[in-house]
């Protein structure tokens, strides 16, 4: 039996150990989504988070967190509609540029000249050179310590003609960048396919 190799512990409530530095290390690749709201006043805000996925699929909910109460969560209490924009690798650049912490009433994407459309079904306009996107509605916030998880009934998730082989959205062509720890972020992933297991004799 080889030696077990060593490990260093950190816990949460050890001084000095940053256990967010330490998770977003470790969580990964995360999928970024791009979510567009609209204030009170119908100003439009995008902005990209991470802490993102699907949280159901029947019936189909996503959710993503935002770390302390920013536009992207004041817009969405206010309205209760948002939009998930996806985002390929050639728009990497305007999706790191939509973070900076522009003023509450800016809209990002009028400000970086990004070209947004009508959605289908909900009122936030979605950005119109995503290879997809999700339309949701406000199912619940949750507060998480200075966290707000909010999750999102799907109402329509739209994705591209050009994305689509055989109605499956194909990962060449959503080509994804995804969000490592500190600034490193990843190229889109090699794919392969491997069958799951039917039965425990499957595998054993
Ligand atoms: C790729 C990427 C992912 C991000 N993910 C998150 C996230 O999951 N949660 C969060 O609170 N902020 C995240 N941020 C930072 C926000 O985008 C940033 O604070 C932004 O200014 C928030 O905009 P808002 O105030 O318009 O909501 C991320 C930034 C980048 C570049």
């Amino acid at each position: 039996m080889p030696e077990p190799a060593s490990r260093s512990v950190f816990e949460p409530s050890t001084e000095g150990v940053n256990a967010y530095r330490l998770l977003t290390a470790l969580v990964v690749p995360r999928p970024i989504a791009w979510v567009s709201t609209l204030d009170a006043d119908g100003r439009g805000n995008l902005a990209p988070h991470s802490f993102f996925t699907v949280a159901s699929g029947k019936p189909p909910v996503v959710l993503f967190s935002t770390l302390g109460r920013k536009d992207t969560v004041r817009n969405v209490e206010a309205t209760g509609e948002f939009v998930i924009n996806f985002s390929s690798e050639a728009m990497l650049e305007m999706v790191n540029a939509s973070s900076a912490p522009f003023e509450h009433g800016d809209d990002e994407a009028d400000l970086l000249d990004i070209t947004m459309e009508d959605s289908s079904t909900v009122a936030p306009q979605r950005v119109a050179e995503s290879p997809a996107s999700i339309e949701c509605r406000l199912e619940r916030i949750v507060e998480v310590g200075s966290a707000y998880v909010v999750f999102g009934a799907v109402t329509a998730i739209t994705v591209r003609d050009d994305v689509l082989v055989d109605g499956h959205p194909e990962m060449e062509h959503l080509r994804p960048v995804s969000r490592l720890g500190r600034d490193e972020w990843g190229r889109p992933p090699e794919v392969f396919h491997l069958t799951r297991p039917k039965r425990p004799d499957d595998v054993l």
